[in-house]
């Protein structure tokens, strides 16, 4: 059944554990995520961001999702629009049928420049008022997300601020995130603390001074009662990252957020976990070894089921590690 993400993220909260966000842009990510769920028996959470919408198109990706409650009818499964960038934006998602939105005001309208505090608070409680009367839950964002190595916000592919930020900007305030939840009853809080979208978030493997959990503590601990979100929350797998090298592809050395450190984070009030990266970069290692290995191959559906297979094992590996296996 398609529920709100409150609903999901208050059993969470309740019984200690977390929920992998899965991005979903197309058909075999969604039975992936799909069949991961049935196997292991967790709740669901899969979210279209605006490059999905603008791939799939929105139609398309809703009754995807919708195509997946149907099939899977006894697992709960949320319709989550990832970064929405206006208040417009949201309200058209709840209009096509999204169980939750996304309004992150922590950028203006442009996905890009960093906004202020007023301007945040104002866009957002507009979204909690209409959404709210419609049953629909909202996320909000306090920080912005970006590399404490090196002080660049935003990522390679363009979701996220640009230029240079402010240490202060990367590393969500306690007492500022407290203050945001009050000014604008956002269901689940997205928080920065130095992880970003993409593959290439830390040039080593992170340690307390690149990758703020510690943070995420002193946050809780102000705000026991709030869902904290982790964005940019892949682990980026070093064995896909060889597999895409080993067959063709060029990727530099690159670390993620460790899953160990995600599972710290959810003692910690961590409820939802964004992840997209590490299914794009399963998806493409597993279709660049098959092709590589069957030269002669030429139908789609042969590379796309081993592409399927592997991004299935990465949730349910993330299911497993968070703790969401047994509780749909
Ligand atoms: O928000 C970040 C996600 O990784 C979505 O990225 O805009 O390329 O679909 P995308
Ligand atoms: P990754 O790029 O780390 O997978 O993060 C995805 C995300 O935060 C989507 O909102
Ligand atoms: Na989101
Ligand atoms: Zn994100």
């Amino acid at each position: 059944a398609l529920v709100s993400m409150r609903q999901l993220l208050d059993h969470a909260a309740e019984f200690g554990y977390g929920l992998p966000a899965f991005n979903v842009n197309n058909l075999e990510q969604m039975r992936a995520i799909m069949e991961a769920a049935d196997k292991v028996d967790a709740p669901v959470i899969v979210q279209a961001s605006a490059g999905a919408r603008k791939y799939a198109g929105a139609p398309f990706l809703r009754h995807l999702i919708l195509a997946a409650v149907e099939e899977f009818p006894h697992i709960p499964v949320v319709m989550h629009q990832d970064h929405g960038t206006s208040p417009d934006v949201c309200q058209r998602s709840i209009q096509l049928g999204f169980s939750s939105v996304m309004m992150d005001g922590s950028l203006k309208s442009d996905g890009k420049t960093p906004a202020d505090y007023a301007y945040n608070v104002d866009v957002t409680r507009t979204v909690v008022n209409f959404a709210h009367a419609c049953g629909v839950s909202v996320e909000g964002e306090i920080g912005c997300l970006g590399s404490l190595e090196t002080g660049m916000a935003g990522e390679e592919d363009g979701v996220g601020a640009e230029g240079v930020l402010d240490h202060s900007q990367l590393l969500t305030d306690p007492e500022e995130a407290a203050q945001f939840v009050k000014d604008t009853g956002v269901d689940a809080l997205a928080i920065a603390i130095g992880t970003s979208h993409g593959a290439y978030k830390f040039t080593r493997p992170p340690t307390g001074d690149i990758l703020a959990i510690d943070r995420i503590k002193a946050i809780h601990a102000r705000l026991p009662n709030t869902h904290l979100v982790m964005h940019g929350s892949s682990s980026v797998p070093q064995e896909w990252l060889a597999i895409i090298n080993e067959f063709g592809g060029e990727m530099p050395e690159t670390y993620g957020v460790p899953v160990e450190e995600i599972v710290e984070g959810i003692k910690h009030g961590v409820r939802k976990v964004n992840i997209d990266t590490d299914l794009r970069l399963a998806s493409t290692g597993a279709v660049r070894r098959f092709l590589a290995q069957n030269p002669s191959e030429f139908d789609p559906r042969k590379f796309l089921a081993v592409s399927t297979v592997a991004m299935r094992d990465i949730c349910i590996a993330r299911y497993e590690a968070f703790g969401a296996a047994g509780m749909a």
